[in-house]
């Protein structure tokens, strides 16, 4: 089984897991190639939802691609349910994600869901978050200066995603060379930067259900 199918073998399941929901109800959505398997997935699915808040404008382009109607986050107080990849996950439920430069909007909208349900091949999970770069979303003037700040404080390595601008016209710095033992307070340090906009760590909103596909099928794990 390739990773592709394993994938979708993940999204598939998310659609599964989402499938109980009210009528009309509204999810939110991430970004990557998983969530785009779960997009396609769910387009093809006859589930009566009312539409999706995006998490970037990759997976608005898809969704609308598909007839799948946009909420603005303006419009709503909460989402039941939020689906999302990530780029490692711990044993604590505690994400690295952002490795396609969507980590803000991600948070944002996972911020208001009552549920985050990441989806994945079995290969994201690690025992230690850090193998992964960490994604740090920073604006484009404090770039060197917060890059200073990161290598002084953590000792990791940030180098210049060169080239990509965020959906918000930002830029990006990947963390080099860490382990990270305790997420939630590296997450909170690392925000208190200024000139950072947030970043990739979602600890202190972790996922709460994992479905992660290995070729013996798609493991899920309930946070207890
Ligand atoms: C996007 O910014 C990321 O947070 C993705 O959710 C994460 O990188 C997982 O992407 P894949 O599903 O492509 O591995």
């Amino acid at each position: 089984m390739n990773q592709d199918a394993l994938k979708k073998a993940a999204a598939q399941a998310a659609l599964e897991e989402i499938r109980a929901l009210a009528p009309n109800a509204i999810i939110g959505v991430g970004t990557g190639s998983t969530v785009n398997y779960f997009i396609d997935a769910l387009a093809h699915s006859a589930l009566p939802l009312r539409g999706a808040v995006s998490s970037s404008e990759a997976s608005s382009r898809r969704l609308a691609a598909h007839g799948i109607a946009l909420i603005s986050l303006d419009d709503i107080e909460t989402l039941p349910a939020y689906i999302d990849g990530a780029d490692e996950i711990d044993p604590g439920f505690n994400m690295i994600k952002g490795g396609g430069g969507a980590l803000t909007r991600e948070k944002i909208v996972a911020a208001v869901a009552q549920r985050f349900i990441c989806i994945g091949d079995a290969s994201k999970k690690v025992s230690v978050l850090g193998r992964f770069p960490l994604p740090v979303e920073v604006i484009p003037m404090a770039r060197a200066q917060v890059a200073r700040e990161i290598a002084r404080l953590t000792g990791g390595i940030p180098r210049w995603r060169e080239g990509f601008v965020t959906d918000n016209g930002n830029h990006i710095l990947d963390i080099h060379g860490l382990a990270i033992p305790n997420p939630a307070a590296l997450e909170t340090e690392l925000n208190q930067i200024t000139g950072v906009v947030t970043n990739g760590l979602f600890a202190r909103r972790g996922a709460d259900v994992l479905l992660l596909a290995a070729p013996s099928g798609v493991e899920r794990s309930e946070r207890g």
